[in-house]
């Protein structure tokens, strides 16, 4: 399985001091340079993490791909074909929400996705649909012509270690086979951890992860003892 690693939260961090730290451009250099095959980023339509010049620049200096997640509105479309990403991931958004809540509900605006989809496609970019692991998303998306989906990996991560854990994963799995019989390849992504990443492995033919939360809330203490002790040396 690749590994794509969400860098957002390293801009939300950021933002909270409307400085240049932590910088993303970096964030993503390090990341690339252990093990992340691809940098995903949300452009979300409030710009409470990633902006617009974060996605230019990114676009620029990646050495892997970059995978852009984005509502399905038409100001974002435009930017997808100006920035062109290797490739975008279709989700829902709502405004108030802290991050993304559900899948996109493919199968309710079959052809609005479908039409976007399309002029995406044209352009050269790979398109993934971001959908709840359920048969009716799954055969929906692959009428849109994406190339992917990306399943909502959310209600499996919560419920991991309980009851529900088999059912949930369960949903996973057979959503997964569906799609690939249907010609689509399958990423999977939301709330992976460090605990519940690996049942990911018993999944046959999953193409990439997506992950930010947990690496980047891993990162504060994996690397905050060499920041405190630079620091020191500094004020020593
Ligand atoms: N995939 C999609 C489509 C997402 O919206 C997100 C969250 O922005 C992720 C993956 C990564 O989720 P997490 O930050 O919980 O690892």
């Amino acid at each position: 399985m690749l590994l794509g690693v969400n860098i957002d939260h390293v801009a939300t961090l950021r933002n909270a001091r409307g400085g240049k730290d932590p910088d993303t451009i970096l964030a993503a250099d390090i990341c690339e340079q252990n093990g992340a095959t691809s940098i995903t980023t949300h452009l979300r339509e409030d710009r409470r993490h990633i902006k617009d010049e974060d996605v230019r620049t990114l676009i620029k200096t990646l050495k892997t791909n970059l995978n852009l997640e984005m509502a399905v509105t038409e100001e974002m479309g435009q930017i997808a074909f100006e920035v062109k990403p290797h490739s975008v991931c279709l989700v829902p958004e709502k405004r108030q929400e802290i991050t993304t809540e559900g899948g996109l509900d493919v199968a309710g605006q079959l052809e609005k996705i479908t039409e976007f989809v399309k002029k995406l496609k044209s352009a050269g970019i790979i398109v993934s649909l971001f959908i709840d692991p359920s048969e009716e998303q799954v055969r929906a998306s692959a009428k849109t012509g994406a190339q992917f989906i990306e399943m909502h990996t959310g209600q499996y991560s919560e419920a991991f270690g309980t009851e529900k854990e088999e059912t949930e994963f369960l949903k996973l799995k057979n959503s997964a086979a569906l799609a690939q019989s249907l010609g689509l390849k399958v990423n999977a992504g939301h709330g992976l951890n460090y605990d519940n990443v690996s049942r990911m492995h018993e999944i046959p033919g999953l193409h990439e992860l997506n992950i930010g939360h947990s690496i980047i809330s891993r990162a504060v203490f994996t690397g905050l003892a060499k920041a405190v002790r630079e620091m020191a040396d500094l004020t020593k």
